[in-house]
């Protein structure tokens, strides 16, 4: 299959330009899977919660989704998006996947970065895997998470478990160790991964925050097929067979997902850690 990801830096609460933006670059895409940035459409440094109201729409309904349906329609590429999701009077940092036929799946963040906290409820959806397919009609098994995501093991762990040949993660990344932790998500799960970044700066009254681009494309053996510059727009293609991530074994005795113990494992903290911080 032929997948990646465009970065590019969305103009803050100008859900028009922006996909105006997305639309010119797409429009003569040759890939079965495109993965755009988190919160593509509006920006990310919300300085009120007005302004999120202002752009967050609902999906699949949302004039975003309905977009990315006519984009997935006219060019035969899966596309995975970050927006801003209104359900109701509640508030996701949410990624869409829109495959060419119409049909849409969800994913809600889990791990909120940052004042992000305050402006969105965490993701209430798990961590789906969704069946997806290549323009030639092969099948293969797509999970979503988003930007902070890449944080929390368990993120991507949930979404091999779940049998995801491919992880699209749309990113506003700030932090500087994504890039370097991605192919180590994709070594240790043996999963193909795509990280479409942003870049740019967005000052919210007091302070800015700064995205560090680098969008990355990472093979199940954890080598870094495409990583993208820092400062510039970008879509990266790569040919890869996704199936590759389905062969897990480590040599004739180990397997990756096979020779876990979770019966071993803690997965919830008993120690006590510094108290938390309550200001920035
Ligand atoms: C982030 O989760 N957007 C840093």
């Amino acid at each position: 299959m032929k997948a990646g990801y465009l970065q590019f830096a969305p103009q803050y609460l100008r859900p028009t330009e922006n996909r105006d933006a997305v639309a010119d670059h797409i429009s003569t895409l040759d890939a079965d899977l495109l993965v755009l940035p988190e919160l593509f459409t509006s920006g990310y440094f919300f300085q009120s919660q007005a302004h999120l109201q202002e752009v967050a729409e609902p999906i699949p309904d949302g004039t975003t989704t309905q977009a990315l349906r006519e984009w997935a329609s006219a060019t035969g590429t899966t596309l995975v998006a970050g927006l801003a999701e209104r359900d109701g009077e509640v508030f996701y940092n949410s990624a869409v996947l829109v495959r060419p036929d119409g049909s849409t799946e969800t994913y809600r963040k889990v791990h909120l970065f940052y004042e992000e906290t305050e402006r969105f409820e965490p993701g209430n959806l798990g961590f789906p895997v969704f069946e997806a397919s290549t323009r030639d009609g092969t099948s293969y098994m797509l999970g979503m998470m988003v930007c902070f995501d890449w944080y929390f093991p368990e993120a991507a762990r949930s979404l091999a478990l779940q049998g995801a040949d491919v992880i699209a993660h749309p990113s506003n990344l700030v932090l500087p160790h994504c890039p370097d932790s991605m192919p180590v998500r994709a070594r240790e799960n043996h999963v193909y991964t795509i990280t479409a970044n942003r870049f740019g700066t967005e000052t919210n009254e007091t302070e800015s925050l700064t995205f560090i681009g680098m969008s990355e494309i990472c093979a199940p053996t954890g080598d870094i097929l495409h990583r993208g510059p820092r400062d510039e727009v970008e879509i990266a293609i790569e040919s890869f067979d996704p199936h590759e991530a389905r062969s897990r074994d480590i040599n004739r005795y180990n397997d990756t997902l096979g020779d876990r113990r979770p019966e071993t494992y803690v997965t919830e903290q008993t120690a006590s850690g510094p108290e938390r911080r309550t200001t920035h």
